[in-house]
This record gives structure tokens, sequence and C-alpha cells, in this order.
């Protein structure tokens, strides 16, 4: 029998993204499709995914979701089966999926994402005609006041298995006590195992208290959010749920990592023949205004933020250049760190370049011309770049923590000697901690045939979703076997 899951979440790839959660959610239905599941997704009609549709079939109109008309439509797009809602005054909006063109958050986002997850508890309670799922699945606070409705206040008497995953727990989706009337839940839900947190409302915490089951996306994240430290306030609530907490490791889409078939790169290559590598290199340098030269380049993607530790990183660029390292980045954020960077760059011309921005064929570029890349998170739920760089010889050098530390195998003497290593480790992530694995690197990377072997190591290793589509799959048939 096939299990029909519904898929909420605030970002899919290649509609609309802004980071990991994006990839994944795109790539997930492919993922279960072989083991007897169908799965839909539900995103927001933002401007670029309305722009994108297509021909869309009318699934459902409202006069009043929370207060603002809308519509669910339905359309296959880009492979995936979508269920969008259209609700112009929420969603019409320029700029990003929550904030302006400028980045300031939308001040009306608790309002956005509570009728968005009204209407996807609609489609999961049986609500709309023509529409029935076995299993919600909510991503991160944005979709979670999904399992909320359909607890508290679901639209006909069906209800589906809910799972609620958490892509990062820095972001829970907490709003104040005002918002309470405007979400129309019945007042049950205004407890303390229900929708209120610290005396407001808490998206993520009212997800997490309704699930049936909760994932997180590498199962070392999964042990760390019991401690304060990484459970950000919610570690009580996952301890106190912990039989229904695990850890499944995201997958990469060959479809679009492979660097056999990576049109954004000059020299397309395999294990076989990762000399060919070396025109890649050459293009890289060149678009970074790097001297061209023989030692290693690493590369960074990534949001300029205090998670990813990009902070630490600043402080070590005179290191890295000092041991004949270069460095190309990509990547926006911090006003501060931007600055930074790009200072770093002026101080060192043609070793350090700088890209401040987003651009996904750039992204390929450098993970297929770039030497190693640097990863120094603070946390990381599981992280996608480094996945990226072990497909593509591009060797990652990571903080060990989360995902990072379930994905790569340090270079230490055992791994070496064992010939298993993909990577390096780091712990933890500080001046001296980040200063003593860039040298490392720099200095295996001088032995070619050893830094070879890792390169080779990580493209032989298999992080496609086979494995992780399987498991998910698992857990909707574990839910829908204990329903019936
Ligand atoms: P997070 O979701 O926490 O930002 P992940 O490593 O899971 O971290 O995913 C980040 C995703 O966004 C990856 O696909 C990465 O390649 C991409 N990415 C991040 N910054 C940029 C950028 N400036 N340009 C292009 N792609 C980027
Ligand atoms: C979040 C996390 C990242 C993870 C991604 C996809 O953005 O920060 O570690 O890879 O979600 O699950």
């Amino acid at each position: 029998m096939t299990i029909r899951i519904l898929s909420v979440a605030s970002e899919a790839v290649p509609l609309i993204k802004t980071g990991g959660l994006a990839d994944v959610v795109g790539a997930l239905p492919a993922a279960v499709a072989p083991h007897g599941c169908a799965m839909s997704v539900m995103i927001p009609g933002y401007p670029a995914v309305m722009a994108s549709l297509g021909k869309a079939k009318l699934l459902h109109r409202y006069d009043d979701l929370l207060g603002h008309a809308a519509r669910l439509v339905r359309a296959s797009a880009s492979g995936l089966d979508l269920i969008v809602l259209d609700a112009p005054s929420l969603f019409a909006r320029e700029g990003g999926p929550y904030g302006d063109p400028v980045g300031k958050d939308w001040g009306d986002n608790g309002l956005r994402f509570a009728a968005f997850a009204r209407a996807a508890a609609d489609l999961a309670s049986g609500g709309v005609k023509g529409c029935t799922f076995d299993v919600v699945h909510a991503h991160d606070w944005q979709a979670a006041m999904t399992l909320a409705y359909l607890r508290y206040a679901p639209a006909k008497d069906h209800r589906a298995k809910s799972v609620m995953t958490i892509h990062n727990m820095a972001f829970q989706g907490h709003y104040g006590a005002e918002l309470f009337p405007t979400l129309r839940l019945p007042q049950a839900a205004w407890s303390i195992h229900g929708v209120e947190y610290h005396g407001g409302v808490g998206f993520l915490k009212a997800g997490l208290e309704a699930a049936d089951a909760i994932t997180t996306v590498s199962p070392s994240y999964a042990a760390e959010i019991r401690q304060a430290e990484f459970g950000m306030g919610l570690e009580g609530l996952i301890v106190s749920r912990s039989e229904r907490v695990s850890g499944i490791v995201n997958g990469i889409d060959p479809a679009i990592w492979s660097p056999e078939q990576d049109t954004a790169l000059p020299a397309p290559y395999s294990a076989k023949t990762l000399k060919a590598r070396a025109a890649n290199k050459r293009a890289l340098e060149a678009r970074f205004g790097l001297e061209p030269g023989d030692g290693p380049i690493f590369i960074v993607i990534s949001r300029l933020t205090w998670q990813k530790g990009m902070d630490v990183l600043e402080q070590q660029i005179d290191h890295l250049v000092g041991i004949g390292g270069r460095l190309a980045l990509l990547g926006s954020g911090d006003a501060a760190l931007e600055q930074g960077f790009l200072a770093a760059m002026a101080r060192h011309p043609g070793r350090v370049g700088v890209t401040i921005g987003y651009d996904e064929g750039l992204s390929h570029l450098m993970q297929g011309g770039g030497d190693a890349i640097l990863i120094p998170s603070r946390f990381e739920p599981c992280g996608l770049t480094q996945l990226y760089g072990l497909a593509y010889g591009c060797v990652p050098v990571v903080a060990r923590t989360g995902g990072l530390a379930d994905t790569v195998i340090d270079a230490n003497v055992a791994a070496l000697a064992s010939g298993c290593a993909t990577g390096f480790q780091f712990a933890p992530v500080s001046d001296a901690g980040l200063s003593h694995v860039i040298s490392r690197a720099v200095q295996l990377y001088a032995q070619s045939s050893q830094w070879s072997k890792l390169q080779r190591n990580g493209m032989k290793a298999d992080f496609s979703w086979s494995s992780s589509g399987k498991a998910y799959a698992d857990l909707y048939a574990q839910l829908t076997k204990a329903a019936t």
C-alpha cells in the first residue's frame, strides 16, 4: 500500500532556497518514492513560486484564512507534486521568504506562517476535498504550527500521523502572547504542553509537543539537543519526549551534485580523472582574482554568521595565508563579518578572494576547483556543503559537531594508517583549534599521494539519499502501522 505524505516547509529546491532546508525538502520526495511513499510538498506562494507554477489546479478557496483571502492550488513543477498556499496579502512581497529586501524580518511572520500551517492542517485532516494524507511531515518552526492545529482544531475527524523535523534549533518562531487570539486556536491550546512558551507562543515548541515522531538531521545533533548548549531552551522537552526522537542524516541529490555531469564545471571529472580538476582550479583562481600557485585553495560557501564560526575564521586568515594557503569565500550575512572578509581580501591581494552574495553556479565551481572546504561551525545540525565537498574531492575541514562529526572521517594516525580518512575534524571552535587544523591540512596537502587518497575516499563514500530515504519511509510505515 502506498503511504501518502504531505511534506510542509517554507522552502524547496528549485523553487525557493535560502539554505540547506530547501535542498532537503526538494530531494525527499524522490528519496522516499522507491519505498512506497507518495510525497506532496506544500510551500507558500512567494512570487518566485507562483511564477514557476504553470498550469495549476484549484483545490480550495478561503475567504478568511486567519483574516486573509487565500487559495490552495496544486501543480507539478520540477518533478514535485506541489501544493501552494496562494495568499497574496501574506506572501506576494518583494524580498526574501522571511524578510524585506534589506533583510529585516517581516513584522507579521507569526501570522504568515500560522496561516500557512492552518491550511496545511486542513489538508492533513481531510478538510480539503480530494486530498487525503496518511502522514504530515512538518519542517522547522515555519511549518510546526501545522501539528498544533491538527491536534487542537482539525478540520474533520481524520488526523494524519505527524512528524516534526528540526533542521535548526536556533530558529524557534517565538512570539508574544498577543498573537494567540489571532491564531484562532481553542483556549485549551494555551497550556504548557500546548503552544504556550515562556508566556508567549512557541511555534517549534508547539510542534514538538504535538508530534507523533520527532527527527533531526543527524544522529549526533539528536544527542546534542538534549543539552542546554544545543537545545536552546527546548532541551527539557526533547529529553521528555526522547523515545520519539531520532536522527536521520541528510543525503545529497546526485542529479544536481555530481562532478562527472556538472555543467557549471569547465572540466567535469571523476575519482579516476582527478587530475582534470586542475582546469577547474585555474578557473576558480580567475573568478576570485587569486594568483595561480601550487598551495591549497581553501573555500568557504556559507551564511556569514556566528553559528558557522565565521568570526573565528576571520581571525585565522593571516595564519592561513602565512603558511602558503589561499582562500576563496562566497557568502553573505552579518555586515561586520562581510566587512572583515573584504578587509582581509584588501590585506592579501591575490591570496584571498571574497564574493559577497548568493551564487549557486559559483558554489559548484568552488567545490569542483577548491582543494579543501572550511566549515568551522559552532553547531551544525547536518550541513550539506561538507557532503558536496566529499562528492567533489574538495576535502572537508570541519568542526567536530552535529552532522559534520557524523559524515567526515578525521585524518588521524589510525585513519591514515587504515586508509579510511576523508577529511579533518577539530574541536573546540577556537583560534587555537582552527589554526591547528589549517596547519594539519596544509601539511598533508604537501604529501600529494596522501591527499589524493583523502579525495578518492570521500568521492567513493555514499551520501546519496538511498539509506536515509529508506529510514524516513520506515518511520512513516511504523507510524501508519501503529495507527491501524
Ligand atoms: P545552512 O542550511 O545552515 O545554511 P547547509 O550546509 O545545510 O547550511 O546548507 C547550505 C546550502 O546553501 C548549501 O546548498 C550551500 O551550497 C548553499 N549556500 C550557502 N551559501 C551560499 C552562497 N553564498 N551561494 C550559493 N550557495 C550557498
Ligand atoms: C539547517 C542546518 C543545516 C542542515 C540544513 C538541512 O539549515 O543549519 O545544518 O544541513 O538545515 O537539514
